[in-house]
């Protein structure tokens, strides 16, 4: 479909989308004739399964159908019939749950089943079938009761995957780990047209459409390591610029960095939201008012509190759809630049803000709560690097401005609110900037001497480049509240939280070019309840 055609669509067909959704979402129990069941020579499961956005009860179970080298809409325009099992066990003798649902046209034939009834803290195994095919099998994890003593918790965090820079073998090598759950904060795709002389073969041209960002996604998604990792645990996704374009800024476009196609951006964030939405397992809930909406900025709900017991609080955030736009980018273009504070007169405004006010305000009314749900570890899964790298504020130094140092103002906001409602034991998840930052978050980054109020780590990209560690020793003596920095390994970092203790490991790969990449452990550390302070170990 091209942005023109999704700009004509009449509202009635609109209105089709979101229903198409609901049904989805659903387990139905239609007569099997009255469903469609096309013939299918070779597997449509080519872009595996996942789980995600699971409560104490239930599951949200994820698949899409699709040929290799087939439009979405050449498998037709009628619904189509998928069979799915959740079973207590991998061979599927212990059925626990079967149904049929709905892959709807309008959706790319994605499903998103939620199924419900079912226990807490436990694994199950799920699989879906059309015809005679059936697709891998997944496992997925409900999650505690919110009062549960749970003793602990393995999370992985990661970020950035752009395709042609290199292999996805630190999934293959995270799935060994056996994580309970995946936090995901970001570029899961990128938007560039692919250059022939990187690691894998290009990926296409310019993602502007609604077709070009579907098959932008499966493409990604036809990598065995990335399915694989998909289907050992489930997910916890947010988004950040590259799932839409380089350097947006809520409903302004970004800037690409050489010539792009111009196009109208409202239509492009909205065919991007809907094409993450076809390939992610979050709720049909995200969509609060509906595909149909998207073109004219409405809303897609990702940001949520997720909690593992009285062990963890899980916020995931979004700083990018409801971002204030970049501050005194040069020359007013769209997008990022390095910025020196002292000539950028909004620099320091007040009332910008990198989450949005109604996003700020439902984190903090959150944060308010921390003491009463007495969960041990408060986890804050974000896009970008929290802590400042610009040293102090007004010495000359120049700062990116599209990250937290470029929303000043916001990011006190959050540190003063962690003060204020005494939120124990906050913990920054960050990506974007493809280096691994460890540090102390502190109240004013402007202030030395500033007290900390929680611990930060920021990991490094899953494959996408960046230069090395030439000036890494640099910036972390002029910006002390950080421990560690390592920019030449791509990989991911392991949590494990107990209520004495959490421990990070940070994992890097010796080279993303080659497919069978070994990894090792590039530094632990240890934080204890109580002190925000990050122990090397
Ligand atoms: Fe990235």
């Amino acid at each position: 479909m091209t942005l023109q055609q999704l700009a004509n669509q009449s509202f009635e067909k609109r209105r089709r989308w979101l229903q198409a959704a609901g049904a989805s979402a659903a387990t139905l129990w239609l007569p099997r004739s009255a469903w469609s069941q096309p013939r299918w020579a070779a597997t449509p499961f080519t872009l595996g399964v996942a789980s995600g956005a699971a409560t104490p009860s239930s599951v949200l179970l994820w698949t899409r159908l699709h040929l290799p080298g087939v439009a979405a809409a050449s498998l037709g325009s009628a619904p189509i019939t998928v069979r799915w099992e959740l079973a207590d066990d991998e061979g599927f003798r212990r059925i626990v749950h079967s149904g049929q649902t709905l892959a709807p046209a309008e959706l790319a034939h994605s499903v998103h089943l939620e199924v419900p009834g079912l226990a807490p803290e436990r694994w199950y195994f799920y699989r879906f079938m059309v015809g005679d095919h059936v697709s891998p099998v997944g496992r997925t994890l409900t999650l505690p009761g919110p009062q549960d003593q749970v003793q602990r918790l393995r999370l992985a965090y990661a970020s950035c995957q752009k395709w042609e820079d290199g292999f996805f073998s630190a999934w293959r090598h995270l799935r060994a780990e056996h994580p309970d759950g995946v936090v995901f904060l970001g570029d899961y795709i990128y938007e560039y047209p692919g250059r022939s002389s990187r690691v894998r073969v290009p990926s296409g041209g310019w993602v502007l459409t609604l077709d070009d960002y579907r098959r932008r996604y499966a493409l990604y998604k036809s990598d065995p390591d990335l399915q694989a990792m998909h289907a050992a645990c489930p997910w916890w996704v947010t988004w950040d610029d590259h799932e839409v374009q380089n350097d947006y800024a809520g409903e302004q476009q970004g800037n690409s960095g050489y010539a792009s196609p111009a196009v109208d951006f409202a239509l492009r964030r909205a065919a991007a939201y809907q094409a993450w939405y076809e390939h992610m397992p979050v709720r049909q809930k995200v969509l609060t008012r509906s595909l149909a909406g998207l073109a004219s900025g409405a809303e897609m709900r990702i940001h949520g509190r997720v909690q593992f017991g009285q062990l963890a609080d899980l916020y995931l955030l979004d700083a990018r759809q409801y971002k204030d736009p970049q501050a005194c980018t040069k020359d007013g273009a769209p997008g990022s630049g390095r910025v020196d504070p002292a000539r950028c007169p909004t620099w320091l405004d007040s009332r910008r803000s990198i989450l949005g006010w109604a996003q700020e305000q439902w984190l903090e009314s959150e944060l308010a709560h921390t003491s009463s749900r007495r969960t041990r570890w408060q986890v804050l899964g974000q896009q970008t690097l929290f802590g400042s790298l610009g040293g102090k504020i007004g010495s000359g130094q120049i700062l990116w401005n599209d990250g937290w140092d470029g929303y000043q103002a916001a990011r006190t906001r959050l540190t003063q609110a962690l003060q204020q409602h005494a939120v124990p034991n906050p913990v920054f998840l960050g990506g974007d900037v493809h280096e691994n930052w460890v540090g102390h978050v502190k109240l004013d980054y402007a202030k030395p001497g500033s007290p900390a109020v929680g611990v930060e780590f920021c990991g490094t990209s899953i494959s996408s480049r960046l230069g090395g560690n030439t000036q890494t020793a640099q910036r972390l003596a002029s910006n002390p509240h950080f421990v560690f920095a390592d920019a030449q390994h791509r990989g991911y970092g392991l949590l494990d939280f107990t209520p004495h203790q959490l421990r990070t490991t940070l994992r890097g790969l010796d080279d993303v070019s080659r497919q069978d990449s070994s990894v090792a452990t590039l530094a632990s550390f240890v934080v204890q309840p109580g002190r925000p302070v990050v122990e090397l170990e």
